[in-house]
């Protein structure tokens, strides 16, 4: 266990002890659903989920009181979705969305241009028009089957590195730079209602490499011209790092004054294990913070967690050493990271 210094046990106390309170207030009848509070505050409050999740009675009850979006976690994903290119496997999307109607509740789509995932034809592609063609009729086959039914699209997905630069991926390589124009203008053409997004994560902060070179080619993106709705800030976050929230705010903000909306799109809050009194806190402060400004910022208005409880999370696959970074335990049980969550999303 880590060693507390006065003012960390302090907090700790005081985080767990308003937790706790909130906890009980909750759990006095007549509480509004997490999905009304959502609803009520005119915020999209979503859930990745996996295909099997639809058919887990405990699962679904949670999804249905809980959240009013879902977004597909990886039966969207190129290689999922389209294995060989002359195959698709429709089975878990259709599954989906029917799912999302029959409870009301929005489902998004991801992802259509990443480096991750392509089946094996995708990176024998030689010429840009071989690229161009398949990708648009990647896109266009899919938001013409859902027409109407899935509102929005992470289009692309990681398209930078860490300096800023595009990163190298087939896509880029192959098409050039206007690799996105040709993504994005497919969506529009394929469905023009649906809200067509650009996603990454390490983005969210305005005055960093990243956040601002995503900043810069949406704004240049938008002056040519080419359909972009918002972007996404996947907040994979990790507990023990500093939280900048003004500088989340800030970017929201320029974001919304040129008309593009923010959503954070992917949130989970790892720590590094075992848990302990200070990172408990740490997590609830950042689940807290998030959906706080979500709540009050009307560029962002959008929450979306990327799973819901610690079993079967890809955390302590892709990070060694931590997890816990959901908000319910292994064994479906709350945790204080839920309560920190509503607190935000109820501003009370
Ligand atoms: O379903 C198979 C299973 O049959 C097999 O036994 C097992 C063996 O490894 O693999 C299972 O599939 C895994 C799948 O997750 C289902 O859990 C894949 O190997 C694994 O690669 C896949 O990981 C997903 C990852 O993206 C790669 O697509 C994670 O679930 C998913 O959470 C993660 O999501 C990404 C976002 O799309 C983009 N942003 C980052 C985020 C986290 O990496």
């Amino acid at each position: 266990m880590k060693r507390l210094t006065a003012t960390n046990a302090f907090r700790a106390a005081f985080a767990i002890v308003s937790i706790a309170a909130l906890a009980t207030a909750l759990a006095s009848c007549g509480s509004p659903s997490p999905r009304k509070i959502a609803d009520r505050n005119g915020m999209v409050f979503g859930l990745a989920i996996k295909a099997g999740d639809i058919y887990t009675p405990e699962t679904v009850k949670i999804m249905k009181s809980h959240f009013n979006l879902i977004v597909p976690e990886d039966s969207m994903k190129w290689v999922n979705i389209r294995p060989k290119k002359d195959f698709w496997n429709w089975s878990d999307m259709d599954a989906m969305v029917d799912f999302a109607e029959k409870n009301r509740m929005r489902i998004k789509g991801h992802t259509f241009l990443w480096q991750d995932q392509n089946g094996p034809y995708v990176h024998s592609l030689k010429t840009r028009e071989e690229a161009v063609e398949l990708l648009t009729d990647h896109i266009t086959t899919i938001m013409t089957r859902y027409k109407g039914r899935i509102s929005e699209y992470d289009v692309a997905n990681e398209v930078f590195n860490e300096d800023g630069t595009l990163r190298d991926t087939i896509w880029y390589r192959l098409i050039g730079d206007d690799f996105l124009d040709v993504a994005f203008k497919a969506a529009r053409a394929a469905d023009p209602d649906a809200k067509l997004i650009l996603c990454d994560y390490n983005t969210e902060y305005a005055g960093t490499a990243k956040g601002d070179a995503s900043y810069e080619l949406v704004k240049e993106m938008k002056a040519r011209g080419v359909p972009v709705d918002g972007v996404a800030f996947q907040l994979h976050c990790m507990a023990e790092l500093p939280f900048n929230e003004e500088a989340i705010r800030e970017n929201i903000r320029r974001f919304h004054a040129m008309g593009v909306s923010c959503s954070f799109s992917e949130v989970d809050v790892r720590v590094k294990l075992p848990l302990d009194e200070v990172n408990t806190a740490q997590q609830n402060n950042v689940y807290e913070r998030l959906a706080a400004i979500a709540r009050t910022e009307p560029g962002a208005k959008s929450l979306i967690l990327w799973g819901l409880s610690d079993k079967g999370s890809w955390i302590p696959r892709a990070f060694p050493g931590f997890g816990s970074a959901n908000i319910f335990d292994k064994d479906m049980k709350k945790k204080p990271a839920y309560y920190a969550l509503m607190k935000g999303l109820s501003g009370k």
